[in-house]
């Protein structure tokens, strides 16, 4: 008895220290959910925050970062709190408390609503990234891609997919190796601030009536959810189950067994018949299976013609039936913009109100292959829009035999700025709007297609494309890059990765050489498909050689591979994981950016630095063969130093007991 009386005293004191402002009978403010053992608590310090707890347990500290009261909670009818400033107010929900079956795991979920963001204000709430104790996932796809994110720098960033930073994906959706998530509705105008300013380690999330979103509105909403559960897995579990969705089924197999050839890296714009032709019989003559060859940019008449030119490609009917029956697929490079020298097809567009506009009914805006405003954006939020792009995509299918198509772009920066968009069924006018219906839009053509931007879209069976790499090796969007962002994208609840082109798109007249070639490849082996342009041929025969090994090797996997897509359609688990999701609570395995996860039982640690014939390598707890020697078997956590790996030898271990399909 005595104990327990110290022990409240001693939880008091602790409260007390931390509080310079109030006195102590007023900082005890904890207001129970009915039903519950969960409370929020407000603090009053130099900033007012809240913490949400379990008994007497913290579970998450939030600061309020420009929100002023002296104001108690209020209880409302339907049991939620409500704290006001006299002019707004935050509503905390209960939404879950107890285990929720399929995380394995007992689950607090609370709402944190404010839905009167008053024009012209700019509420900010701030989480403590806590880098030196915890590490964080998710967040935005990015050029710099930090992985885990907490070293991430972001000053009053808005978010949403856009052209800067490769910012193609990026649900609103943060978790934390102690089991928390944060996820913010697509009915908030986001900004973040995250390790710049005031904010150093720190992630805030504010919401203001500003561009890129509608900056029109009297009012906007500020809405986000914290989940809790016993670790990042079951909170992300969790999360899947609640805001992220699930594949509802999975892209083509073949793509996943042979590699794609696209015509973009080697020969950018430089296409013409001659060439593909030549592209594809190089392929076949060095002995190498496809999935499809892709005829990317530049084939149209103009940009937004939909129509061959015919001074490159006299009879692209031909060309095609030529190029299958070598034993290819072909599929062709599709963008969402009309430029406005394609006059014929941008007047038509424009007459039958399916550009996007901006509020003075201009539809100019501008891409990589239009001048300043020269070119437009056609709308995809109006289904009339969606139906006109779709048939004249379907007639270049009947008319040539394209089997199918490479979307590009769908960001929101592509749009005019301030742009008149239909109202989504929430009624919020959203750019995130025009992504989603963009790439719902295009979906319909298949199990083929590939995109590159995401918007509350982790339901579709198509590949979603990792933007661009350069080819480099490092944060500058070289290689390590390709396992971080394919590490965010499946925690976004992307698995269907399609990696980019191996060794990066050689921008500035600077491909890569054969070291890095090779290196990324291998990097990909463990990834769900190959995507070659840059061709083992330019080097040597020993390049050649080596990529026949290491195609093999991932088709040899593909079985395996398909057995986790059809994992991620039946539990919405990643494809592609970091090390921790085999072992969550393990600390090493939350801090690894350089290895990744193929489903629960293979582990990939390639070479990702230059001049590098050996590396060192972490192994969770299991039992682990070197996938290069299936004498050694490995008894985890274990770490591997000096990891023997010349140029033609990718470490990877599978688990024992392990099975293909
Ligand atoms: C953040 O950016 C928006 C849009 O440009 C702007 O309206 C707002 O004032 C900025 N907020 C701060 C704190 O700088
Ligand atoms: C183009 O090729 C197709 C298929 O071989 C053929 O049927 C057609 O006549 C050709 N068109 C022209 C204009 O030569
Ligand atoms: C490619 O694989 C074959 C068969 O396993 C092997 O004998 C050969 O040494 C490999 N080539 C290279 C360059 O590693």
């Amino acid at each position: 008895m005595k104990a327990t009386i110290t022990l409240a005293l001693l939880v008091l004191a602790t409260t007390c220290y931390w509080e310079v402002v109030q006195t102590c009978s007023s900082i005890e403010q904890r207001y129970k959910f009915t039903n519950s053992d969960i409370y929020v608590r407000l603090r009053r310090g130099a900033k007012l925050q809240y913490e949400l707890m379990k008994g007497t347990s913290s579970l998450q500290t939030v600061t309020l970062d420009n929100f002023v009261t002296s104001s108690d909670l209020e209880l409302t009818s339907t049991g939620s709190y409500k704290l006001s400033d006299g002019t707004s107010s935050i509503e905390f929900t209960l939404v879950q408390s107890g285990v929720v079956s399929g995380t394995g795991s007992d689950i607090t979920h609370i709402k944190v609503a404010r839905n009167d963001v008053a024009a012209g204000s700019q509420p900010r709430d701030c989480f403590t990234l806590d880098q030196s104790e915890i590490h964080w996932f998710s967040g935005p796809e990015q050029k710099a891609h930090y992985w885990p994110v907490e070293r991430q720098q972001h000053s009053n960033y808005s978010y949403l997919p856009k052209e800067l930073d490769n910012f193609g994906v990026g649900e609103r959706y943060w978790l934390n190796s102690n089991g928390v998530f944060i996820f913010v509705e697509s009915n908030t105008p986001l900004f973040i601030d995250q390790n710049t300013g005031d904010y150093k380690n720190k992630l805030c999330l504010s919401a203001t009536a500003a561009l890129p979103y509608d900056s029109r509105v009297t009012s906007s909403k500020f809405v986000y959810h914290i989940g809790l559960g016993k670790n990042a897995k079951a909170a992300h579990k969790y999360a899947v189950k609640t805001f992220l969705g699930q594949p509802t089924g999975y892209p083509d197999e073949r793509i996943v067994q042979y590699p794609i050839w696209s015509t973009w890296a080697l020969y950018s714009r430089d296409i013409d018949d001659a060439v593909v032709r030549e592209f594809a019989q190089n392929i076949v003559d060095n002995g190498f299976e496809n999935s499809q060859l892709e005829i990317d940019d530049d084939w149209e008449i103009c940009y937004g013609a939909l129509t061959f030119r015919e001074s490159k490609f006299p009879n692209i009917t031909k060309l095609v039936e030529d190029v299958k029956e070598m034993g290819f697929r072909v599929t062709l490079w599709i963008h969402p913009f009309i430029n406005k020298d394609c006059v014929d097809i941008y007047q038509e567009a424009l007459e039958l109100g399916y550009l996007v506009l901006d509020h003075a009914g201009d539809p100019s805006t501008q891409w990589w292959n239009s001048e300043t405003a020269a070119a437009t954006a056609i709308d995809f939020t109006k289904p009339e829009a969606q139906e006109w792009f779709t048939k004249r995509l379907v007639r270049l299918q009947k008319e040539h035999g394209i089997d199918s198509f490479k979307f590009d772009a769908g960001e929101t920066s592509w749009l005019p700025p301030d742009p008149v968009l239909q109202a989504s069924e929430s009624d919020i006018i959203s750019p995130l709007q025009a992504v989603g219906d963009y790439v719902r839009t295009v979906a319909s053509f298949g199990a083929m297609v590939e995109v590159r931007s995401g918007q509350g879209t982790q339901d579709l069976p198509i590949f979603v494309r990792i933007v661009d790499k350069d080819s480099e090796w490092g944060w500058n969007n070289g290689l390590v890059t390709l396992i971080t962002s394919l590490l965010q994208m499946n925690l976004n609840g992307y698995p269907f990765v399609l990696p980019d082109m191996i060794g990066g798109n050689g921008y500035d007249d600077s491909p890569p050489n054969k070291e890095l070639f090779l290196r990324w490849l291998q990097a990909n082996v463990f990834m769900p498909a190959l995507q070659f342009s840059f061709v083992p041929w330019t080097f040597d025969d020993e390049a050649i050689e080596i990529t026949k090994n290491f195609t093999a090797l991932h088709a040899e996997y593909a079985p395996y591979i398909i057995k986790q897509f059809k994992r991620a359609v039946e539990t919405g688990e990643p494809v592609n994981a970091p090390l921790w999701w085999v072992a969550p609570e393990d600390k090493v395995a939350q801090g690894i950016y350089d290895e990744f996860l193929l489903g629960d039982d293979i582990i990939a640690a390639p070479v990702i630095i230059e001049g590098a014939t050996k590396r060192d390598i972490y192994l969770p707890e299991g039992q682990w063969t070197d996938g290069n020697n299936a004498d050694t078997v490995y008894t985890g956590p274990i770490w591997i130093m000096d990891y023997s790996a010349p140029l033609n030898t990718l470490p990877y271990f599978i688990r024992v007991g392990f099975e293909m399909d």
